[in-house]
């Protein structure tokens, strides 16, 4: 069967479809993490995949029937929806398999004691001082990462790093060093001399932005220093939260069935993105990975939303993957198109079936007329879309779930290898929010 536009007006007719122009789509203005960088926690760490707040409460406040009730994010990413529901009086439950985003959510998700207050606020400065003497004595050796020693310029660069190794050696407060640690973390990308763009990191272009002096890096710094401390004394957050640094696809191991109100997440989008990547400064210099095998050990247990670690000669017949009629005439369309790698297919098939085998779980995990929100984003290989949001909604379909709404956000700017791609198709290319409900089956 040959895909034509009929193809998703037909999948999409099941549904209630909103679209950015029209007045109903509301949550529209929220989707972006752009607006948090000012925000209570959220502006400690710019985390640029992330969802905001606001979204979340309006989701909760929109969908939530148990007062009591407990919310799950199953990718937490920088832990925005258990806050959230702290923020709204929910207890949050969350998962993230990389170490980095873990021990982000970490520090965001934490009721720090007026000592760890009044500790920080002294720590903070005596750690830039402590560095400055420590960097004129010892040469700090850099991580086993392949470019480490491209990544900060020359003139900071053990400065940069002598910081790093006070903060290792603090013998105070564990919560008050992990926030040593993370105002360090925080100011790596500005520092570094790479940023990051598309799905892994470039060079910066040259002399303006390089920060090539310790004044500079103190600054930044500083900065970050004062915005976390401003934070955990002002306003007073209870926390009530549990995050599990482990896949979400282990999480009946974790969780009772039928003991959460809520679910509301957003996964990595089936983009060939590889968060591992992405974060490979932080995940280096943190010290969250040491060696390469234990980045091809994260990449191995994170959702398969990229190529990196496929092997071609893997056999999928003998996995038994979830999957819909739909997916399929989808994947079979691709073999007469050309791709940019081959193994693009298998790539695909494994991503559905890992995100259906969570809405098996998600349905478990939930009570009765608890609800499930999805912030997801489509893809296309090869000219054709592969509609994430709607192949979800007709798998939740299938196993009880009532789609409730899709609200399509944003739409997506396809790249130039998409250029074939019709008018009326590229509105299928988007950002949506599926909103499911567990009705009684
Ligand atoms: C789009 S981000 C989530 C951002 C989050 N909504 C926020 O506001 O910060 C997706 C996250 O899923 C994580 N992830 C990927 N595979 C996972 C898995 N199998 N289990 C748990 N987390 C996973 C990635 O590391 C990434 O942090």
């Amino acid at each position: 069967m040959i895909i034509e536009d009929s193809f998703y007006k037909n999948l999409e007719a099941r549904y209630e479809v909103t679209y950015p122009e029209q007045a109903g789509a509301t949550y529209t203005s929220l989707l972006n993490f752009s607006d948090e960088g000012n925000k209570f926690r959220q502006r400690w760490y710019r985390y640029k995949e992330g969802y905001s707040v606001d979204l979340i409460k309006m989701l909760i406040k929109e969908y939530n029937n148990n007062p009591n009730g407990v919310i799950l994010d199953p990718f937490l990413g920088s832990g925005t929806t258990v806050m959230a529901a702290n923020e709204l009086g929910l207890r949050g439950i969350g998962f993230e398999v990389n170490p980095f985003s873990y021990f982000l959510s970490k520090c965001k998700l934490t009721n720090y004691t007026d000592a760890d207050k009044q500790e920080f606020k002294k720590a903070a400065k005596a750690i830039l001082v402590d560095s400055e003497e420590l960097s004129e004595k010892e040469i700090i050796s850099l991580p086993k990462l392949s470019i480490a020693n491209k990544v900060f310029d020359s003139n900071i660069q053990n400065y940069f790093m002598a910081i790093k190794v006070v903060v290792d050696r603090y013998s105070g407060s564990e919560n008050v060093k992990n926030l040593l640690l993370l105002g360090w973390l925080s100011s790596l990308e500005t520092i570094s001399q790479y940023r990051k763009a598309g799905n892994g990191l470039k060079k910066k272009a040259l002399s303006k932005n390089t920060v090539n002096n310790k004044f500079l890096v103190t600054e930044i710094i500083n900065g970050n220093y004062e915005n976390i401390y401003n934070d955990i004394v002002g306003k007073n957050l209870k926390i009530n939260a549990e995050i599990i640094n482990d896949s979400s696809l282990q999480m009946s191991s974790y969780i009772e069935k039928e003991s959460l109100s809520g679910v509301i997440f957003s996964p990595p989008y089936a983009n060939s993105f590889d968060y591992t990547e992405i974060y490979k400064l932080e995940l280096w210099f943190g010290s969250f990975v040491k060696e390469y095998s234990d980045l091809k050990k994260l990449r191995e247990i994170s959702l398969r939303s990229h190529l990196n670690g496929l092997s071609s000669k893997t056999d999928l017949s003998q996995l038994n993957l979830r999957t819909i009629p739909e997916l399929d005439i989808l994947i079979d369309n691709l073999k007469t198109r050309e791709l940019w790698d081959k193994k693009i297919p298998m790539m695909l098939k494994m991503y559905f079936a890992e995100m259906f085998e969570l809405l098996d779980k998600i349905w478990e995990s939930l009570e009765v007329d608890g609800f499930c929100s999805i912030v997801v984003g489509n893809s296309a290989y090869g000219g054709i879309i592969f509609p994430t949001d709607l192949l979800i909604a007709k798998y939740a379909e299938s196993i009880g779930f009532l789609v409730d709404k899709i609200e399509v956000d944003r739409y997506i700017i396809t790249s130039s290898q998409q250029y074939h791609i019709t008018l009326d198709t590229k509105k299928y290319l988007r950002e949506s929010v599926v909103c499911l409900v567990k009705t009684q089956k």
